[in-house]
């Protein structure tokens, strides 16, 4: 008989894990008679925000939608650039567009693959309005450098964390650096729904109160428009099943941490780079990605897993800049790194549930493709 599938995210035995309190949590809201906003949204977005440590949450429908609320409430627009990176989800740079404003995608560091501050600092021009900075895989962008780079000059900071929920720099959650932070709560995320939804955080009132009006059709009360919005709510379905995942977030990021610490401890001596955790920063393992030598390595790899039914995952196989909606059309950097990172990326199963004989399955895959492959 094969083995079981084993998938880099698993959000049904997310579900299973939780089951009697995510049912209740649902029924509460089918008998309540409030199908849209209402208290149990207001409640997960006080919990959420007061668990990364800021004033403010406003609960929108998905995280590209939070980031194009964000630089929407910014008053980012037509004529402006946004400096963010190639190396993510092609979300981050739709929801540029989706402003009206002009991405300008700047290249990775090599160690994390995340925004190099040098690199976004090299594309700054009058136009430049923000940089998005996105916490890929779960490890923390270089906050305090790009902080100082967009007060410098006079740019809105914005965190894409839609893969880092409760990740730390210097100590501190990801979220409170910039002037405003996206999260997507999409099922496969650190804290996922099941369904699509997102929130964005923000110290700022006057900002979080524009975004209440943003994701509503710019209404003030029912009914009358002060601003044009849009209807981007985050529903309470979504939100009562969040608010039972969050008090179980923090065991689950532990537990992605040591399943990503056994995973660094058995693959150390293969020739492969495992990820790396710079010492500012708690990672938190929304991905355990690891970087082979080469493509063929890579995409012989994914195969070999996929005999043994491990299905390794590829974020991303083409950066943004290089995908057909998007060739010829980004003003970048120069792309060195995030072009050698999208040839040689594999993302192997990691979720909290992942069991350790289920692990063990998957290292021991890996070293066989080794000793197969010297
Ligand atoms: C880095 C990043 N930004 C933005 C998004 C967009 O989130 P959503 O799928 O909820 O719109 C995602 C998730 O797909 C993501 O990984």
């Amino acid at each position: 008989m094969p083995d079981r599938s084993l998938l880099v995210a698993d959000p049904r035995a997310g579900y299973l894990a939780l089951k009697a309190e995510i049912d209740a949590a649902i029924h509460r809201v089918l008998e309540s008679g409030t199908y849209i906003l209402g208290d149990v949204v207001e409640r997960f977005e006080r919990a959420f925000a007061a668990h990364a440590g800021v004033a403010h949450g406003i609960g929108v429908h998905n995280g590209t939608d939070a980031i194009h609320l964000a630089l929407r409430g910014l008053g980012i627009g037509a004529g402006h650039e946004v400096i963010t990176v190639s190396h993510t989800a092609v979300a981050t740079v739709a929801a540029v567009e989706m402003a009206g404003a002009t991405p300008v995608l700047a290249d990775v560091e090599a160690a994390t693959l995340t925004l190099d501050p040098q690199m976004a600092e090299a594309l700054i021009t009058p136009r430049t309005k923000a940089i998005i900075a996105v916490h890929l895989y779960g490890h923390p962008t270089k906050l305090d450098g790009l902080r100082a780079l967009c007060d410098r000059h006079d740019l809105y900071l914005i965190e894409d964390c839609a893969q880092a929920h409760s990740a730390r720099y210097h100590g501190r959650r990801v979220g409170s650096f910039g002037h405003a932070a996206t999260f997507s709560f999409y099922p496969t995320k650190n804290l996922g729904a099941m369904g699509d939804a997102g929130m964005v955080l923000t110290g700022d009132a006057e900002l979080a109160q524009r975004l209440r009006l943003l994701r509503q059709y710019g209404w003030d009360v029912p009914q009358h428009s002060v601003l044009p919005g849009w209807n981007s709510r985050l529903d309470p379905l979504q939100a009562a099943i969040l608010e039972v995942k969050l008090a179980h977030l923090d065991a689950a990021t532990t537990q992605r941490r040591r399943l990503a610490h056994v995973y660094d401890e058995a693959f150390a001596g293969l020739p492969l780079k495992t990820p790396v955790e710079d010492a500012a920063c708690e990672h938190v393992y929304h991905l355990y990605v690891i970087r082979l030598k080469d493509r063929d390595t890579r995409d012989a790899l994914r195969t070999w897993l996929a005999d043994r039914s491990i299905m390794a995952g590829i974020h991303y196989p083409q950066a943004v800049h290089q995908q057909p909606a998007y060739q010829g059309r980004m003003r970048t950097g120069n792309m060195a790194v995030t072009e050698q990172a999208a040839a040689t990326v594999l993302s192997l199963p990691l979720y909290p549930e992942l069991t350790d004989a289920d692990q063990a399955r998957v290292i021991d895959a890996v070293r066989s493709f080794f000793q197969h492959h010297p």
